[in-house]
């Protein structure tokens, strides 16, 4: 069912600090910061040339990354993204199996405009998963 790893997201507590380790240290095209305040997050989108990277930061004082960044406050990976063709069925698929879709299990528009859906990490490995329809 999943496809393409999207992207892997990374909370920092410095967005700065970290596009500039990975632009000037590791060698990698970063973009721009992009706030998402939808998202409650600010966002840079790191391009690898199989995947991305994104590094995320809190944004206002309701973001759902805050409590991740009190836990590890050096940052650290926060989920990983696997592409889907069709997110109702997937997400119908995986709630037959038992496993838990997070919120209201109806998709929002995500950080690439298209929807997404997040999976309860206790049920995957301790690894919160993002679903995007690709
Ligand atoms: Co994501």
């Amino acid at each position: 069912m999943i496809g393409r790893l999207n992207h892997v997201a990374i909370v920092v507590p410095d967005l700065n600090a970290a596009a500039s380790l990975y632009r000037d240290t590791l060698g990698a095209r970063v973009s721009l910061p992009h706030p998402l305040p939808a998202h409650g997050v600010t966002v840079v989108f790191v391009e690898l040339p199989n995947s991305k990277i994104e590094l995320l930061e809190p944004l206002g004082p309701r973001s759902p990354v805050r409590g991740f960044l009190d836990d590890n406050p050096h940052g650290g990976m926060h989920h990983v993204c696997y592409e889907v063709d069709d997110i109702i069925a997937a997400r119908d698929w995986l709630r037959h199996s038992g496993a838990r879709v997070l919120g209201d299990g109806e998709p929002k528009i995500g950080a690439h405009d298209k929807p997404v859906l997040f999976l309860h990490p206790k049920d995957f490995c301790g690894t919160l998963i993002e679903l995007e329809q690709a």
